[in-house]
């Protein structure tokens, strides 16, 4: 049994993965998840309109005995016999990109914990985790079959378009100059009102619009082969000035503000997609078999709509994780941690056990994961 732990920002997760039933029987990586839990420190920082890191490290430190042992027991009911730490083949942990104290309070934990049972500890990227946290969708047939494939990673602090050789090998085709995609959705969510983070909630205002007759601008003048947010957010913040007088006639009119936010959102990313599918900003590499979705702002349904009609079209298999996993969550690590096992098997044998000598690396692009060269 392999254990997962995340801790890089206001989550703190756990999860349980059957690894010997998906590295020898042959399992996919849904059947062999066996149990996850998530303690999540949302209405804490809500009062601060974000997440407060000194307090997020010290919720971590609270939280992390009680998840793991929470994801022992559910794991101890589904299995109708007790699972306990003993049962520990080995354990995985966020090593970064995220907050320092919070890395450090989960990496640190992770290791007194893998030291005393003598265990293998595997440190996970937490972006190559939400993208391959893809692999967990149900219909998935064959992880062989899906590579290359492109990634849409989109969360509260990072957007990319990813192009995926094979898990471990990243290039990144495009990315933020500016705000994530997930914090235009919670610094304009905010602004209408809304609590961080503001993105499920601008959300559920979109689908509410009554009228639909409010337009924010769309991409990146001049650079095409990035994104940008923050003239999204300008012109947002003007079109809610300028609506002022409406919205205090009729509140609801703030929904169609939260729906015009939304459609420019995705339609910057789904148009940025497609460049690269129709061979305009990339072109040389395999043909890519899939088309994965990701990352927090993958839980919005209008852009798994969007991106399953685009797949549809250039004939990907497309795959977008359960909106539980989409969210910071530990079974993504898990996730990272079992692909990489299957390609290095060696990393489980017990004369590497011990190698617990690793940093936590708040800064940790994709780039340096394909640059270490675990494929
Ligand atoms: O991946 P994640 O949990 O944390 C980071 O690693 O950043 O992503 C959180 C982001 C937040 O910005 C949140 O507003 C956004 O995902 N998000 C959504 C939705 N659910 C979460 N954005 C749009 N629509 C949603 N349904
Ligand atoms: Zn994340």
């Amino acid at each position: 049994m392999l254990l997962a732990i995340e801790s890089s920002c206001d989550e703190s997760a756990a999860a349980l993965f059957d690894v010997e039933s998906y590295l020898k029987d042959g399992k996919s990586l849904s059947e062999s998840l066996v149990s996850h839990g998530i303690s999540s420190q949302i209405d804490l920082h809500k009062t601060y309109g974000g997440v407060v890191p000194e307090l997020a490290a010290r919720e971590h430190l609270k939280n992390l005995p009680v998840i793991v042992e929470e994801v022992l027991s559910l794991a101890s009911e589904k299995r109708g016999q007790k699972i306990s730490m003993d049962e520990l083949s080995a354990i995985a942990v966020t090593q970064g990109p995220g907050l320092k104290g919070c890395l450090l309070v989960g990496v640190s934990y992770a290791k007194g914990l893998s030291m005393q049972l003598g265990l293998p500890l595997i440190p996970v990227n937490h972006l190559e985790g939400h993208v391959l946290s893809a692999l967990l969708c149900e219909t998935l047939q064959s992880e062989e079959s899906v590579f290359p494939a492109l990634c849409l990673l989109v969360s509260g602090g990072h957007t990319q378009l990813l192009y995926c050789k094979a898990p471990g090998s990243y290039e990144c085709l495009a990315s933020t100059m500016d705000d994530a995609a997930g914090e235009a959705f919670d610094k304009v969510g905010t602004l209408l009102g809304l609590s961080y983070p503001a993105g499920a909630a601008v959300s559920a205002l979109a689908r509410k619009a009554e009228s639909k007759d409010l337009v924010l601008p769309i991409g990146v003048p001049g650079d095409d082969s990035h994104f940008s947010f923050s003239g999204l957010k300008t012109a947002a913040v003007r079109m809610i000035q300028a609506e002022q007088p409406n919205i205090e006639k009729d509140p609801s009119r703030v929904s169609d503000i939260a729906y015009a936010l939304e459609v420019a959102i995705v339609e910057a990313l789904s148009r940025k997609l497609e460049r690269v599918l129709k061979g305009e900003l990339y072109s040389g590499a395999e043909k890519p078999k899939s088309l994965f979705l990701s990352g927090g702002v993958a839980a919005n349904e209008r852009l798994r709509n969007s991106l399953a009609e685009i797949a549809n079209r250039y004939d990907l298999q497309f795959l977008v994780p359960r909106m539980e996993f989409c969210t910071d969550n530990a079974a993504m690590i898990g996730v990272g941690a079992c692909v990489r096992l299957k390609r290095e098997p060696e990393l489980l044998e017990s004369e590497n056990i011990g190698s617990y000598d690793f940093p936590v690396l708040p800064r940790f692009p994709l780039s340096l994961v394909s640059s270490l060269g675990v494929v």
